[in-house]
């Protein structure tokens, strides 16, 4: 009895010194993962995949009819060409997050607990009149922007701050204006149309690099974690190599080798265009805390394995097709590297590419099956000598293999962020099954002392995924596409639970 009621007083004193004994904020101890503090834990968003579709706003204000992927996935001559790959759903499907978007980072907040957001800016709402092409400065484009949605992504940011929420902002998630890319002239005929998008370095440069700095003048007293693009081998692979129903982006022409190459250099040029056109203008003092700019790109990360281990050219495919898709782009934007004839030989560092980067976004999603082919597709490059197996469905979930990425991008010396992860159709148990074994990945690295700083989903409500329309539903929140409701899923559940305990 005796030795009962000192366990219940040594109890009560240790509960009460923990309680209010000091002022230390007590840390969350979790078993498994403990948020580092200032982790940012949040969604994805982007704006075309989820601002259209808005429940009482005009149409002409809610749509952003000016871009190369409405365009892509809006013509009837697309939609009726088999080529294109795109189903024709109406844009007007899609969440609305142009007019909902206080709701949606309430729930955000007040559901999910989330610390941050990721949205990206739609270059064609602010400049959706080929009129920018003519403008050299930045005071010049600054005269050409619409109001009206130059006030929409201030309202938007200043909402994001005012419920703490760091808005982490994409100035290109694909979507380029109609006057820099008419991806219908250019699935049509490659050679002969003019306006060209990513072929045509000299154009996109001089436009990202305004485009940019007019972004952070307008934008950078609320925005302090800019990324410039998202997936750059995306655009290479579904727009210039495998367009396919799995995936397929303007202008969706089918191996064109040299011009996929073309594509994927000169986006590391353009990268560097805005980020320089970004820190010119974005001043620092402007910034909150006084943080300096701090600037990224996003890359998806596949982990790469051989579709045959015992094929004779197994390791080769994968060593290959990782150097290629998970490597080349970021040598070029982290070290001002390129690699030309892509035959893993690195150029000494351009001093116009050197020294553009703060952080390394990594998507990820997937395994990847590759397989090895008896000879290069085109004479003179030898490592392009391996074809993707995606049989098995686009996305075949591997959580281990996001260790393995985030080792991989940790060679390259810069903090990293998880800027996209999710499941789609997620099951009732993703909690378990996706997201947490995921999430032990990042905690592993973390232990192992890669600088993850932090996790986004992908995405906070189902949305328009592309060339698919609403069929593949990837939300925390589903979607009705007619009342334009959100429900919480069971996997939005868990991510909430995980947000508040700040670790599981
Ligand atoms: C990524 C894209 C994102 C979304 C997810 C499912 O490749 O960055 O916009 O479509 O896939």
């Amino acid at each position: 009895m005796k030795a009962y009621s000192l366990w219940v007083w040594l109890l009560a004193l240790g509960l009460s010194t923990s309680g209010c004994g000091d002022d230390k904020v007590a840390e969350p101890s979790n078993p498994e993962f403990n948020l580092p503090s200032g982790f940012l834990w949040g969604v994805a968003l982007a704006g075309f995949q989820a601002e259209m579709g808005c429940p009482t706003l005009a149409p002409q204000i809610c749509e952003d009819r000016a871009s190369d992927w409405y365009q892509w996935v809006s013509d009837p001559d697309l939609i009726a060409d088999d080529s294109a790959f795109v189903t024709g759903e109406p844009l007007s499907n899609s969440p609305g997050f142009r007019e909902l978007y206080a709701a949606d980072l309430a729930r955000l907040k007040g559901e999910l607990h989330g610390t941050a957001v990721r949205v990206s800016i739609e270059w064609s709402r602010l400049f959706p009149d080929a009129a920018a092409e003519d403008a050299a400065t930045v005071d010049a484009l600054a005269a050409l922007a619409v109001p009206s949605e130059v006030a929409y992504y201030r309202a938007l940011f200043a909402e994001a701050r005012r419920l703490g929420l760091e808005p982490v902002v994409t100035l290109n998630h694909y979507t380029l204006p109609l006057w820099l890319h008419d991806g219908k002239a250019c699935h049509a005929d490659l050679d002969a149309c003019t306006d060209r998008g990513w072929l045509d370095r000299p154009r996109m440069t001089k436009a990202l690099r305004l485009y940019a700095g007019f972004c952070g003048r307008a934008f950078g007293d609320l925005v302090d974690t800019w990324a410039t693009l998202n997936e750059p081998l995306a655009t290479v692979l579904a727009g210039y190599l495998l367009p396919s129903a799995d995936r397929s982006h303007p202008p969706g022409v089918m191996l064109r080798l040299e011009e996929a190459l073309a594509v994927l250099f000169n986006q590391i040029y353009g990268h560097a265009a805005m980020v320089d056109g970004l820190r010119a203008e974005d001043r620092v003092d402007a910034n909150r805390d006084g943080k300096a700019t701090y600037v990224g790109t996003v890359v998806n990360l596949a982990a790469f394995e051989a579709a045959d281990p015992t094929a004779e050219n197994a390791a080769d495919a994968v060593r290959h097709a990782s150097w290629l898709h998970n490597e080349v782009f970021v040598e070029g934007v982290a070290n001002g590297r390129l690699d030309l004839n892509i035959d893993g030989v690195l150029d000494p560092p351009s001093d116009e590419l050197v020294g553009r980067l703060d952080w390394l976004g990594v998507n990820y999603y997937t395994r990847l099956p590759v397989s090895g082919l008896p000879s290069p597709l085109l004479d003179g490059y030898p490592w392009l000598d391996f074809l993707p197996e995606t049989g098995e469905g686009l996305f075949l979930t591997f959580p281990e293999g996001l260790y393995d990425v985030l080792m991989l991008a940790n060679r390259f010396g810069l903090p990293i962020i998880v800027t996209e992860n999710g499941m789609v159709n997620p099951t009732a148990d993703a909690g378990e099954a996706f997201l947490k074994p995921h999430l032990r990945s990042i905690a592993r690295a973390l232990a192992d002392g890669v600088p993850v700083e932090g996790y986004f989903y992908w995405t906070l409500v189902d949305n328009y995924e592309w060339n698919h329309g609403m069929s593949l539903p990837f939300g925390l929140y589903a979607l009705d596409p007619t009342t334009k409701a959100r429900s919480l899923r069971p996997v939005g559940e868990a991510f909430g639970t995980i947000g508040k305990d700040r670790g599981f």
